[in-house]
Formats: C-alpha cells, sequence, structure tokens
C-alpha cells in the first residue's frame, strides 16, 4: 500500500515549491526594473504614483502601476496609502545603484534562461557534453560582466590588491599582468586605468567576451591592454608575468589542471596568481547551511559545470567544486609553494594568494 500523504506537510511543500515560481516571476519583474531604468527612477522620487512615474519616465501608466504593486507585493518596494509607493536606500543600494558600493544586484537577473539554452541543457543530460560560455553567445558574456562587475570595480585595487604581498608596489611601478578567464575584462580596465605604467594582458577563449574587452579597452582610450581569444591552457610559457589573475573560473574550465601547470610556467618565480572562487566546503552537508545553496546549483548546471563538461572528459569542477581544500592540492600539484586564503567579506568568494 501506497505511504498516505500527509496534508499538513503536503501545504508545507506545496508552498516552497510555488515560492520557487514565485521567484521565477520576481526575478523577471526586476530584470524589467533593471532594463527600463525603474529602479533608478524610483530612486530619487520619494514617495511617488504609479501617474508621476509613468510621465518621469515616459511609460504607459497601466504597466507600471501593474510593476509597482507587484514590486510592493514582493516587498522590494515600499507602499503608502493610498496609491504610492518608494524605493528605500537598501533598495537603491541593491536594485539601482551600481556605480558606488560593491550591493548592487540587479544586473544578475538576466530574465531567464533563453529557451534553446534550455532544450541543450536538457540534451546535456543523455549526453553528458554541456556548453561553453562561447556557446551561451554574447548576452551571456555582457550579463557575466553586469553580475559580476560592481565588487571588481569597486573592490579590487582599493581593498584587494594592497592585502597581497609587494603586488600594489610593482603595479605602481611597472609590472605585466594577464587576467587568465578574464571575461570582459573588467579587472583589466579597472587596473589599467589605476596603474597606467603596466601592462595587462586578457586571455579567455569566449570570443564574444574578448570583443567586449577589446570595445571596452578602445572606448576608455586605454593603450596598456591586450586581448586574447584562446584559453589558459595556451599562454606563453615565458615565465615573466608578475600577477596573474582568475576570477570566478577555474570551476568552468573542462581542464582546470592544465590551466594551473600553464599559469606556475607563465609566472616570474617572485610572481603572484590571485585566484577568487566561489565560497565552499568540500562537504555538500556543511555547504547545506548556505541558505543559498540551491542558487548555486543553478548557476552550476546552466553555466558553470555545463561549461566544464563541454568537451568530452571535462573535469566539471562546477561551481562548487573549487573549493579552498581543491584549490590548495591542485596548486600544491602543480608546483606552488604557497597558498593563503582571503575572506574580503564577500558573501559569495574566498581568494587565494597563490605563489611558485
Ligand atoms: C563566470 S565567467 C568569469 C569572467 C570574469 N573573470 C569575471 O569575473 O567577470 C567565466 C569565464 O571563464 C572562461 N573560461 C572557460 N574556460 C576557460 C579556459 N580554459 N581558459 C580561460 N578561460 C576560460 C569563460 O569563457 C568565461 O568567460
Amino acid at each position: 500500500m501506497a505511504t498516505p500523504v500527509d496534508t499538513k506537510k503536503l501545504r508545507s511543500l506545496a508552498f516552497k515549491v510555488w515560492s520557487y515560481k514565485q521567484g521565477e516571476m520576481v526575478s523577471l519583474m526586476i530584470h524589467l526594473g533593471d532594463r527600463l531604468g525603474l529602479y533608478k527612477a524610483l530612486a530619487d522620487s520619494g514617495f511617488i504614483t504609479a501617474q508621476a512615474l509613468a510621465e518621469k519616465t515616459g511609460y504607459h501608466p497601466r504597466w507600471i502601476l501593474e510593476w509597482l504593486q507587484g514590486q510592493a507585493a514582493a516587498k522590494l518596494i515600499d507602499y503608502q496609502h493610498p496609491d504610492q509607493f518608494q524605493l528605500s536606500p537598501e533598495g537603491n543600494a541593491l536594485l539601482a545603484d551600481e556605480d558606488n558600493g560593491t550591493d548592487f544586484a540587479g544586473g544578475a537577473f538576466t530574465g531567464g534562461t533563453p529557451p534553446d539554452t534550455i532544450d541543450k541543457l536538457a540534451e546535456a543530460f543523455k549526453t553528458g557534453i554541456g556548453l561553453s560560455y562561447e556557446d551561451l553567445g554574447p548576452n551571456a558574456a555582457h550579463r557575466t560582466e553586469r553580475m559580476l562587475g560592481p565588487w571588481i570595480k569597486q573592490a579590487l585595487v582599493p581593498r584587494i590588491i594592497p592585502a597581497l604581498e609587494g603586488v600594489k608596489e610593482k603595479l605602481e611601478s611597472g609590472a605585466l599582468v594577464a587576467d587568465v578567464g578574464c571575461g570582459g575584462g573588467l579587472t583589466l580596465t579597472t587596473m589599467a586605468q589605476a596603474y597606467p605604467n603596466s601592462e595587462f594582458h586578457g586571455f579567455d577563449p569566449n570570443s564574444h567576451a574578448i570583443e567586449n574587452l577589446k570595445k571596452a579597452s578602445a572606448n576608455t582610450g586605454l593603450t596598456n591592454i591586450k586581448a586574447f581569444a584562446v584559453g589558459g591552457e595556451n599562454l606563453p610559457d615565458s615565465g615573466n608575468y608578475d600577477f596573474i589573475l582568475s576570477f570566478d573560473c577555474i570551476h568552468d574550465m573542462t581542464q582546470p589542471m592544465a590551466v594551473i601547470k600553464a599559469v606556475r610556467q607563465s609566472l616570474k618565480p617572485d610572481g603572484t596568481w590571485l585566484i577568487k572562487d566561489i565560497r565552499s566546503h568540500g562537504d555538500f552537508e556543511k555547504n547545506l547551511e548556505n541558505p543559498l545553496l540551491a542558487m548555486f546549483y543553478g548557476f552550476s548546471i546552466s553555466a558553470c559545470m555545463s561549461s566544464a563538461m563541454s568537451e568530452p572528459d571535462g573535469a566539471g569542477l562546477g561551481t562548487l567544486g573549487f573549493n579552498p581544500k581543491v584549490a590548495r592540492q591542485m596548486t600544491a600539484e602543480a608546483g606552488f609553494s604557497r597558498f593563503k586564503e582571503h575572506d574580503f567579506g564577500e558573501a559569495a568568494n574566498l581568494y587565494y594568494e597563490v605563489r611558485p
């Protein structure tokens, strides 16, 4: 006889399941608010009616009213009787202000995974072969940059680089720097402006991201950046880089060990490699304490593990796979002798300062 359904547990599980559907819908509304500049328009408005926000933005008042009421229902903006809405200072930091502070999250809401990518992901469960970042197309490269960018822009130069042994001084006097897995190269444009005496090289097999880096350097008039559309496996083994960075990407690589070895060969004997990777434990049960863990598995299947499995025999580390224990082991195996963990208080990431 089948185990009978416990009605109370069924209701509770149903609420959880529908909460995720609500999350999907609210995510889409956040994307529209970000894309249409609605949060930015709310930022300096105080309490405002739908009609006034429609006039301010030029959008249709009926659509604005539905969006505002939905945002108030989601408790993302404040509501005041009758028919007035406001974005709080905290809402501003998270949803409107991408140029100051490190809290901006609005850029992470991308409007969902395109249907053709979902079809390919479903297929990957049969074949085992996922999609590389190149396969995800130009929009994904832009979205990655917008999600990860605020922290890089606000924290890399003032907080992170000064915490590394001797790196700031080298960058100021003139160093050769590479970002391996640079994506759109926000680390490079940020550092190239701060350290004009140094030269910066970006390596990434994703041609869309490398195009974005080329455009960004041209737009900012920076002449100390070069971009290469190749993976880290193909780094020159010249041993002349002073400083290499790899942010949020080792766990995405099909052959991370080959890249780690290539970085070891390309660094000067007194060089530094700075890795940023996801804050996780080697132990699934310990990771379960993270209330946002399920989101990280979603990122993994839709992007990170998919990329790390995008070739036969891909290592498939995935979003949570390059934890401190694995990072320490793999870098030691590739011939690095020093490994220092840094916690800069970034919710999702830890940093590893690795030296030959
Ligand atoms: C999540 S993105 C991070 C991009 C960038 N570092 C940032 O923080 O915005 C991961 C990047 O790793 C790149 N990647 C994947 N395999 C790689 C490899 N073998 N060598 C270098 N980069 C690789 C992807 O193309 C993608 O641009």
